[in-house]
C-alpha cells in the first residue's frame, strides 16, 4: 500500500473518519505499526472527543474505568477511575498531542459521501469544510464515526409531551443556559445518564425526581483506585497493573452475573439496600425484571446516586405515564408529579458509519442486514473498517483490538501485493445471523433492523472480550472468507 499515487491531491493510504477515543486510538495503531502509511483524520466537529465533547449535561462522566477505557499506549494516570467528560476530552488531547496524532486531524470537515470504485481499487470521498465541499482520495477507509446519530435522537412517545409548559431537555441537546436551580425536575428514564443526572442536579435543584418504567441494576464503585503497587512501583507501571487488573476482574464479574445470574442479583440487591433510607423500597424500584449483563450495569461513583435519595432531594417513581400536563405529569397509578423542567434521558438513536452516503462502484450500499467479518470489515465492502467497541467492558478495549487487527490486516496486504479486501460469505453457507450487539435494551432493540449482523460461525462470529481479541488480532487466521484482489489485476 505505500505506493504513492502521482498526481492526486488530498491523497491519504488510510482515511479515518472521526477523532473519537476510537479514531485517535486507531491513528496511533497505524502510525506505529505503519510508519510508512500516510494517513488523516476528517473529524466534522471543532474539537476531538466525540461523545465527551458532544454531552454537555450535568455531571457527565464515564460509567466504565479510565483505566481500561483509556489509551493502552498512554494510560491513565489519574487515581480517579471515573471521570467527567471534560477530564477525558483533556487527556486525549493529552495523550494525542504527546504522539503527534493532533498534526494529522482536520476539524470541521464532514464526511458526506463516500464512493469506492473498483476499478482504481479508491475510495473517493465528498466532504464538507466552511460551506464547501471538497474531495479526498484513499485506499482504505476507516469509520470511527461511533454508533448513535449525533443530530437526532431516539423518538420515544410521551403521551401529552406537547402541553408541557416548561422546558423538555434530551440530555444529547443540554441548553447551555438552562437554569434548573430551586425547580422541580423529573427525569425520564433510568439508565446511565438518569442515573448521573439526578446526583448532580439535585445539588441545586428544589426536586429531581427519576422516572423510570423498569429499574436497571445499579452498582456504587469507590472513585478511587486503592492498587497495592502505588508504593513500590513507578506511576505507569501502576496504571498498566491496575488496567491488567481491571480488564480481568471486569471479565470475571461479567462471567460470574453470566452463570450464577441468581446470586449476583441478590448480591446486588443486597447493596443497594445498605444504601437507600429506610423509607425506599428496593422492589420495585431497584429490582430489574431481567438478569444482570442482560442490559448495561450503571455505575454510581461513591454511590452518588443513593447520597442524593437519603438527602431527600431526590426520589425514584415506577410507574407508567398517563399522561404529561402543563405543570406536571399524570401517572397511571393516579398520581402528579408536579415538575418545571422535564428531561428525557429515554437513550440515543443508533446508527452506524455517522450518516456517511455509502457506494461502491456507483451503487448505494446499504448497511442494513450485512454481516460484519471479524467485528471489524463488512460483508461484500471494500476496503473498509469499522471501530467498534464492546458494551459489556470498555468500549475503547474492543476499539483497540479493531484496530490492531486492522493493521495487520493493512501489512498484510502490503506483504502480498493485495489491492483490495472484500469480506465475501460463501457460497451454499448457512450463516444464522445474530444480534449485533448483544444487549437487549430498548434503543438496540429499536434499531436493529437498521443495523449489520453477526454470524454463528467463522469470521462471521461477535466477538467474545479483550485478551482473547487480542491474541486472535496478532495471531489469528486472518484470510478466511476473505477476496482478495492483487494490485496488478484490473
Ligand atoms: C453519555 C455517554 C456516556 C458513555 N459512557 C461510556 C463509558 O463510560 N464507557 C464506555 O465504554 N462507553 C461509554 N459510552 C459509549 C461511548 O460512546 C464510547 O465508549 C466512545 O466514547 C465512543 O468513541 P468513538 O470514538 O467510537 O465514537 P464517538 O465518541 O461517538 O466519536 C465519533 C466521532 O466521529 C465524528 N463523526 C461522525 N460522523 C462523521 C462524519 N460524517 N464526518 C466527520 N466526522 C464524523 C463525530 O463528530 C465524533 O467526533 C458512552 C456513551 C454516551 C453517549
Ligand atoms: C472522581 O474523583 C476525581 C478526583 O478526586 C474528581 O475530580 C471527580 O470529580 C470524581 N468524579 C465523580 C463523578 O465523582
Ligand atoms: C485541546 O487542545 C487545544 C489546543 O491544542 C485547545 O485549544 C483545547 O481547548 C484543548 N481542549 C481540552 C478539552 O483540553
Ligand atoms: C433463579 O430464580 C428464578 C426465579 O426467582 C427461578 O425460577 C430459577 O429456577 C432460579 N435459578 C436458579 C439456577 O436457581
Ligand atoms: C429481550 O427483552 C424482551 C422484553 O423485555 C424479552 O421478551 C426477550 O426475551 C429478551 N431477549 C433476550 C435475548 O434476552
Ligand atoms: C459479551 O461477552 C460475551 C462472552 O461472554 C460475548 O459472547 C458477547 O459477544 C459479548 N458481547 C459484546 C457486545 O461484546
Amino acid at each position: 500500500m505505500h505506493v504513492p499515487t502521482p498526481g492526486r491531491e488530498n491523497f491519504v493510504d488510510v482515511l479515518i473518519i472521526g477523532a473519537g477515543i476510537s479514531g485517535i486510538n486507531a491513528a496511533y495503531r497505524i502510525q506505529s505499526q505503519l510508519p510508512d502509511h500516510k494517513y488523516v483524520i476528517l473529524e466534522g466537529r471543532g474539537e476531538m472527543g466525540g461523545t465527551w465533547d458532544l454531552f454537555r449535561y450535568p455531571g457527565i462522566r464515564s460509567d466504565s474505568d479510565l483505566f481500561t477505557f483509556g489509551f493502552a499506549w498512554h494510560p491513565w494516570n489519574q487515581n480517579n477511575p471515573i471521570a467527567e467528560a471534560s477530564a477525558i476530552k483533556a487527556y486525549m488531547n493529552d495523550s494525542a498531542r504527546l504522539f503527534g496524532i493532533d498534526r494529522h486531524i482536520l476539524f470541521h470537515h464532514k464526511v458526506l459521501s463516500a464512493s469506492y470504485s473498483s476499478s482504481d481499487k479508491l475510495w473517493t470521498l465528498s466532504v464538507e469544510y466552511k460551506g464547501a465541499v471538497t474531495t479526498f482520495v484513499t485506499r482504505f477507509l476507516v469509520f470511527g464515526t461511533g454508533y448513535y446519530d449525533y443530530e437526532q435522537p431516539l423518538k420515544t412517545e410521551i403521551p401529552g409531551i406537547d402541553q408541557f409548559q416548561g422546558p423538555v431537555v434530551h440530555p444529547q441537546f443540554w441548553p447551555e443556559d438552562l437554569d434548573y436551580s430551586n425547580k422541580k425536575v423529573v427525569i425520564i428514564g433510568s439508565g446511565a445518564t438518569a442515573i448521573t443526572l439526578v446526583p448532580s442536579m439535585a445539588k441545586t435543584a428544589a426536586k429531581v425526581t427519576m422516572l423510570q418504567r423498569s429499574p436497571s441494576y445499579i452498582v456504587s464503585m469507590p472513585n478511587r483506585s486503592k492498587s497495592i503497587f502505588h508504593s513500590i512501583l513507578p506511576g505507569r507501571m501502576v496504571s498498566l497493573l491496575t488496567r491488567f487488573q481491571l480488564i480481568v476482574k471486569t471479565r470475571l464479574f461479567y462471567l460470574f452475573c453470566r452463570n450464577f445470574p441468581n446470586m449476583t442479583k441478590r448480591m446486588l440487591l443486597r447493596g443497594v439496600h445498605r444504601q437507600i433510607p429506610e423509607t425506599v423500597a428496593v422492589d420495585p424500584h431497584f429490582s430489574p425484571r431481567y438478569n444482570p449483563w442482560d442490559q448495561r450495569l450503571c455505575l454510581c461513583p461513591d454511590g452518588d446516586f443513593f447520597k442524593s435519595l437519603s438527602s431527600g432531594k431526590a426520589e425514584v417513581k415506577t410507574d407508567l405515564i398517563d399522561a404529561v400536563q402543563g405543570d406536571g405529569i399524570r401517572l397511571k397509578s393516579g398520581e402528579t408529579l408536579p415538575a418545571d423542567i422535564v428531561v428525557t434521558a429515554t437513550g440515543l438513536k443508533l446508527r452506524l458509519g455517522g450518516g456517511i452516503r455509502v457506494a461502491v462502484d456507483g451503487a448505494p450500499f446499504d448497511l442494513a442486514g450485512k454481516l460484519m467479518w471479524h467485528m471489524v470489515l463488512m460483508q461484500d465492502l471494500p476496503n473498509a473498517a469499522f471501530l467498534l467497541g464492546y458494551t459489556n467492558a470498555s468500549w475503547t478495549l474492543g476499539a483497540d483490538a479493531s484496530s490492531l487487527f486492522l493493521t495487520r490486516l493493512l501489512r498484510m496486504m502490503d506483504r502480498k501485493a493485495v489491492a483490495a479486501v472484500i469480506p465475501r460469505k460463501d457460497a451454499g453457507a448457512t450463516i444464522q445471523p445474530r444480534k449485533f450487539l448483544d444487549l437487549n435494551s430498548t434503543y438496540l432493540n429499536a434499531a436493529e433492523k437498521d443495523l449489520p449482523k453477526t454470524g454463528d460461525r467463522g469470521p462471521w462470529k461477535a466477538r467474545t472480550y479483550y485478551l482473547a481479541d487480542l491474541i486472535f488480532s496478532k495471531y489469528g487466521r486472518i484470510g478466511e472468507s476473505l477476496e482478495m484482489v492483487k494490485a496488478s489485476s484490473v
